[in-house]
């Protein structure tokens, strides 16, 4: 059966992270991989999370099935956190809330949602958007086309065009939103554009299908989510693909969780009954460990304040290191081209240089970013922000 079969390329960012743990280099920075970096460079667990774990081990009695919607616990802190206590939403009970696998199992959940009720929708991503969405969404059937989002050579929205591409969407389609902290640009859209857009959701008779991976990476855990909750105001069904593994840190645990909102509650009902079914035929149900740990910080409020003031200092730390990276460039370069890298929210941004570029900060400077030029702000640290600025205006010069 298996003999016919192609062996696939290497997943580019697996390869990217092979080549940098070979680079005998003692000046190599990493700039691609997708997780958060302290101070001394390493991805902690958080204090708060240990805590948590302590707790939850001491009291766990059994190792038993939890259920396919996961922690009821956990679902209903999960809830509160992204739409808040008060939600009108949740007061007309039109509000399910279901675990999953991480953020990505959340999506491909929601795909295949989607898929069921309407196999010829088409899901409208951003262009660019993460390199994960085409294979999570597309892998379930569904027809994915791209809406103009970023001009990365001019580093701002294509605010104008993004509403032109979807004011012409047919009626019925899926429009995929970042939340906060857009990966890869960092360019997250404003107040009044949420309130656009999400105008235009329910005046087009748009889907629109949230993923909040970074929720408190932005500017704090309330207003991550203000366009969230501006959106799911505004339509009478949405979907919200929850990540807790970036704010949590709670990666490998895989915890994450599908919000579907419907119309009435006997709409919520059945698709709440979908998901569980999705679930049970893909992975039957997730993993407890990371649940367990957040339903102990969501209800214990020390643990929880722990959470925000951790949460704030993992904020902070991007933030500085995306002012401290610009005001190099800027006395660097003498000019005011990279300014945008301090105004860019969350972990990422596109550098916006050429793949020549970015082989040439790889090669001869042992920089490593993605193809498309994203960079992972939380790389940057006191000790290397000098030598990466260098590197980075010594692109605009001729070779040696
Ligand atoms: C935009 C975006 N969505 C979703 C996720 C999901 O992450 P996970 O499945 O690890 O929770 C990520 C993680 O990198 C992401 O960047």
């Amino acid at each position: 059966m298996f003999q016919q079969l192609a062996r696939l390329p290497d997943d580019s960012i697996l390869g990217l992270m092979a080549r940098f743990r070979a680079d005998p280099s003692p000046d190599k920075v990493d700039l691609g991989v997708g997780v958060y970096r302290d101070l001394s460079g390493a991805t902690p667990i958080l204090d708060c999370v240990h805590r948590a774990e302590r707790l939850m081990l001491a009291a766990q009695a059994t190792k038993s099935y939890v259920a396919a919607a996961g922690r009821a616990e956990f679902n209903e802190g999960a809830g509160e956190l992204v739409l808040g206590t008060a939600s009108p939403v949740a007061a007309q009970s039109r509000v399910r809330i279901v675990q999953a696998p991480g953020g990505c199992g959340a999506l491909r959940v929601a795909a295949e949602l989607i898929r069921i009720a309407a196999p010829t929708a088409t899901v409208h991503v951003s262009d660019p958007t993460w390199g994960n969405h085409i294979p999570l969404l597309g892998g379930s059937g569904l027809k994915l086309a791209k809406y103009p989002y970023y001009d990365a050579a001019a580093h701002e929205l294509k605010f104008a065009a993004m509403l032109e591409h979807l004011d012409r969407a047919p009626a019925g389609d899926v429009v995929l939103l970042h939340a906060c902290c857009h990966n890869p640009t960092g360019a997250d859209l404003s107040l009044e554009q949420w309130r656009e857009i999400a105008a235009l959701l329910e005046r087009r008779r748009l889907l629109p299908l949230l993923d909040l991976a970074y929720q408190g990476f932005g500017a704090g855990l309330e207003p991550d989510v203000a366009g969230v909750r501006l959106v799911t105001m505004s339509v009478p069904e949405a979907l919200i693909a929850v990540s807790f593994s970036k704010n949590l840190g709670l990666y490998r645990e895989r915890l994450g969780a599908l919000i579907a909102v419907g119309a009435g509650a006997q709409e919520a009902d059945a698709m709440r009954s979908q998901v569980l079914q999705i679930a049970r035929g893909i992975y039957s149900m997730p993993p407890d460990h990371g649940a367990a740990i957040a339903a102990h910080i969501f209800a214990d409020p020390v643990l929880r304040d722990e959470w925000i003031l951790e949460l704030m200092s993992m904020r902070r730390r991007i933030e500085e290191m995306r002012a401290l990276l610009s005001r190099h460039l800027r006395e660097r370069t003498g000019t005011r081209d990279f300014d945008f890298l301090e105004t860019q929210r969350g972990m990422f941004s596109l550098l916006g240089c050429s793949s020549e570029a970015v082989a040439r900060l790889r090669d001869r400077h042992h920089i490593y970013l993605l193809g498309d030029s994203r960079m992972n702000l939380a790389g940057i640290l006191p000790g290397n922000v000098a030598y990466v600025a260098d590197a980075i205006a010594s692109l605009n010069e001729p070779a040696p």
